[in-house]
């Protein structure tokens, strides 16, 4: 059996006299991949930055590798060889992989300037040591998003790292990249360095990690070997409590006579979108499967007016429309939520309520003021119809938790109440129980005279909630099936591969 390198006791920690962290115990082996779960708001990322010295725990204590740590900011972590990967990369996209690897850090001639010729042999020799064939002199903007992690791999490596952290690593690569960051951390385990790993994701968690922990509101719930348990374990001490049919489809009835409420026409824009042609009808869930890159979510850009549309038509209720801009959509009645939601969706710095009613703020307003015991109302209705957790709806929307930002994004295009509303990824970074609530909801949102349209990789959810199927490649319709057809997973997963 491999030493313990981690051991985090008792710790506690409050943010405003509120307590998020309840005498919480973590412990980690060298050369382990140690899954850490638990809902939104759990406290998994303030559990992480106490040990990256970004936030200072109230009480408690830290020991690596068999001694006191007292970590009081983010040096002293990096010096306990503590390093973490953070969703949003820290890279700068102007600079090259060595520039990147070295930021802060850079070797240093005998005059004190920056040796450029020891930064490239250093990268050279970090990106060696992980199989990579990659020129350190390339700019990190000609990579893709996994080529970036594996710069902050490199430079987590460049510190001498004995544990580092991802904090829900894959919601933005592609499955290839996935595929590859997985090898990685294969490679990163095999020289002894421990991974803690924060994902929503159950199937990467059983692939990929030794041991699970699981928090639930702040307090340790759960840490056993993955071979010891069971999915619908890992659930249940995530949600506190047993688990019914959350992902079972439901045949909702819609009136599929008279006009459409969308119709699009051989619509065209730029190169990944060509001559994709669809219907929406009044309460109809329309899902969109698809591989990364087959042109589902530039489709909802243009749609949105985010993108130019080429050529090609769109049908509104019966009458043709223009759409140039996220204005002339919303006159209409088309909502966006985007898949890159925290930064396309979010202002961090105001609050929950503002966030979820600025795109319905004329509509309470009441000459020059806004009715504020309205505003309330609906704010508050949205945070407990999604279980967002908040202290308040006059919290700062920066301070919540990754998932619950998610949330308030969800919210606040559910506010409008579109006629036609397109949800990229609605899942992606939401706790299980959530996925849950957020199926329900849209659901709920079709049921009274709405048109939705879904796009996800997941799907498990796209299965549960669609009434129809497009299967989008290389931009194009290139399937469109009734959810009947498709008898489960596996036969989707088929349909997309199979083009
Ligand atoms: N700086 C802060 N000020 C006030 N409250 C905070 C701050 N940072 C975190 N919190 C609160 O602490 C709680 C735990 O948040 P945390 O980000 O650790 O959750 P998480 O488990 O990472 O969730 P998710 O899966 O959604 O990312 C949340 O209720 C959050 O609002
Ligand atoms: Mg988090």
């Amino acid at each position: 059996m491999s030493r313990t390198i981690l051991r985090m006791s008792n710790i506690s920690k409050s943010f405003n006299g509120v307590q998020v962290l309840h005498n919480v115990n973590f412990e980690l082996r060298s050369g382990e991949v140690h899954a850490l779960m638990g809902g939104n708001g759990a406290g998994k990322s303030t559990l992480m930055k106490i040990l990256t010295g970004v936030y200072q725990m109230d009480a408690g204590s830290i020991e690596i590798g068999g001694k006191a740590a007292h970590i009081q900011n983010t040096n002293d972590a990096k010096a306990h060889g503590v390093s973490m990967i953070f969703q949003e990369f820290s890279l700068i996209p102007t600079m090259t992989i060595a520039e990147n690897i070295f930021l802060n850090s850079e070797p240093k001639t005998k005059l004190g300037l920056i040796d450029d010729a020891a930064c490239v042999r250093r990268a050279k020799e970090l990106l060696a040591e992980l199989n990579v064939d990659l020129d350190p002199d390339t700019p990190v903007e000609q990579l893709g998003v996994g080529y970036w992690q594996l710069t902050e791999i490199a430079k987590a490596l460049s510190y001498d790292t004995s544990i580092l952290i991802m904090d829900e690593p894959t919601s933005s690569l592609t499955k290839n990249e996935t595929e590859f960051l997985f090898e990685l951390i294969a490679k990163l385990k095999q020289r002894g360095i421990a991974i803690i790993y924060i994902s929503h994701r159950m199937d990467e968690i059983f692939r990929i990690c030794d041991r699970i922990t699981v928090m639930r509101d702040g307090r340790h719930s759960l840490t056993d070997d993955c071979a010891n348990l069971t999915m619908d374990t890992v659930i249940e001490h995530i949600v506190g409590s047993q688990v019914g049919e959350a992902f079972e489809w439901v045949e909702r009835p819609y009136d599929t006579s008279g006009e459409p409420v969308l119709k699009v026409d051989r619509l065209t824009s730029g190169t990944k979108v060509r001559n994709v042609s669809f219907e929406v009808r009044r309460g109809e869930i329309l899902g969109i499967a698809g591989l990364m890159g087959s042109g589902r979510t530039e489709l909802a850009r243009a749609l949105f007016g985010i993108d130019p549309i080429d050529s090609g038509e769109v049908w509104i209720r019966g009458e043709k429309r223009k759409i140039r801009n996220p204005s002339d959509a919303m006159a209409v009645g088309v909502a966006l939520v985007p898949e890159d939601r925290r930064t396309q969706g979010l202002v961090l710095d105001h609050s929950v309520k503002d966030n979820i009613l600025v795109t319905i703020l004329s509509k309470l307003r009441k000459g020059v003021f806004v009715d504020d015991r309205e505003g309330n109302r609906r704010a508050e209705q949205f945070v407990r119809k999604l279980s967002i957790k908040t202290d308040n709806i006059f919290k700062k929307s920066g301070l919540l938790s990754g998932g619950n930002q998610q949330k308030i994004v969800i919210a606040k295009w559910l506010a409008i109440e579109p006629d036609i509303l397109i949800l990229d990824e609605p899942t992606i970074g939401v706790d299980i129980g959530a996925k849950t609530e957020i199926v329900k909801i849209i659901r709920e949102f079709a049921d009274s005279g709405k048109a939705v349209i879904v796009i996800s990789s997941e799907l498990v959810e796209l299965l549960a909630v669609s009434d129809r199927l497009l299967v989008m490649h290389q931009g194009e319709v290139r399937k469109q099936l009734r959810r009947q057809q498709i008898r489960n997973e596996e036969e989707l997963q088929h349909a997309i591969q199979n083009i």
